[in-house]
């Protein structure tokens, strides 16, 4: 398809202005909202502060806009048509490959970069491992933000890899420097390193396989499954990091998992049955019981 098909005022350039695109991308995806996150993903600009500034529309824009409101029209998730997503403060790509980043995720990101900064400065930087990387939203984040922290950010997945690398790649040279990713499963990806790390984070997945099947099925449909489904129950994936978090972690060290409100009872139990002393609870903004904070020392 001619890309300024839809667009009717162009300039020589073939540039339009902001309103065309809007109308553009609207008659396709069909829906105010949506048109409005894929104008200003593509753009850069709030639609109505491109208006207002009467910003011209480049052609490449055009395109894009135009290929990410058809991908939304044939079906796919809003945030793999447009191919990028926000997470805290950086734009991350995303595709099939890896799960969508979602908001509860941001609180968990929170905790990480606190403890971290109540930490201190001290002579060494906290190292920190992210397992279950997928786009990096976790590991990117917490690189970026805090530059006291050294990570390690694996996943079994090489596709996801994939993606978290080009995101990495897209970062500042001081992040990049201090974010290593490493691909197999869980510890088998860390173990080699030999390291202790300071604080352990992860978002794995623990859905259970009946959640799984009432899950959205646009979710179902695009997102990955090994990103999401847990097993049977939902917590087997999280007692596996919590069983190997005590003997890997620093003798202060803590581990942050992102889990679902009612696994929280369960999973607190069996950290405490494998040696974890501090066990501690973070609410989302809903109130929503989403993160547990686990650390050896008491
Ligand atoms: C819920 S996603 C989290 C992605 C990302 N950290 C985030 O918060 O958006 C879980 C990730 O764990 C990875 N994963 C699943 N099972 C794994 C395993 N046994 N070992 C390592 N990674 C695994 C998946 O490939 C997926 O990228």
């Amino acid at each position: 398809m001619d890309p300024t098909e839809p667009v009717n005022s162009q300039d020589s350039l073939g540039r339009c202005d902001a309103e065309s695109l809007m109308q553009a991308i609207v008659g396709i995806v069909k829906s105010d909202h949506e048109a409005r996150w894929i104008f200003s993903q593509v753009t850069g600009f709030n639609y109505y502060e491109a208006r207002s500034l009467g910003v011209a529309i480049e052609r490449s824009w055009l395109e894009r806009a135009m290929e990410a409101a058809n991908g939304r029209a044939a079906g796919l998730p809003l945030q793999y048509a447009i191919g990028v997503w926000p997470f805290r403060n950086l734009q991350l790509r995303v595709n099939p490959a890896v799960l969508i980043p979602r908001p509860e995720t941001e609180v968990l990101v929170d905790e990480a970069v606190g403890w971290i900064r109540s930490k201190g400065a001290g002579p060494k930087p906290v190292v920190v491992f992210d397992l279950g990387t997928g786009s990096g939203a976790i590991a990117l984040s917490v690189a970026s933000e805090v530059e006291l922290s050294r990570v390690f950010a694996s996943d079994r997945s090489a596709k996801a890899l994939d993606v978290a690398a080009q995101n990495l790649a897209g970062l500042d040279e001081s992040t990049r420097s201090r974010v290593t990713l490493l691909q197999g499963d869980w510890f088998e990806a860390t173990d080699p390193l030999g390291v202790s790390p300071d604080l352990i984070i992860s978002n794995p997945p623990y859905i259970s396989r009946h959640d799984y099947l009432g899950l959205d099925p646009l979710v179902r449909e695009y997102e990955p499954e090994s990103a999401l489904l847990a097993g049977d129950v939902g917590t087997e994936q999280l007692f596996r990091i919590v069983e190997g978090g005590p003997s890997r972690l620093a003798p202060d060290g803590v581990m942050m998992l992102e889990l679902s409100p009612e696994q929280v009872k369960s999973v607190s139990d069996r950290a405490r049955e494998v040696g974890f002393l501090a066990v501690h609870v973070v609410a989302d903004l809903a109130g929503r019981e989403r993160v547990l904070v686990l650390g050896r020392a008491s």
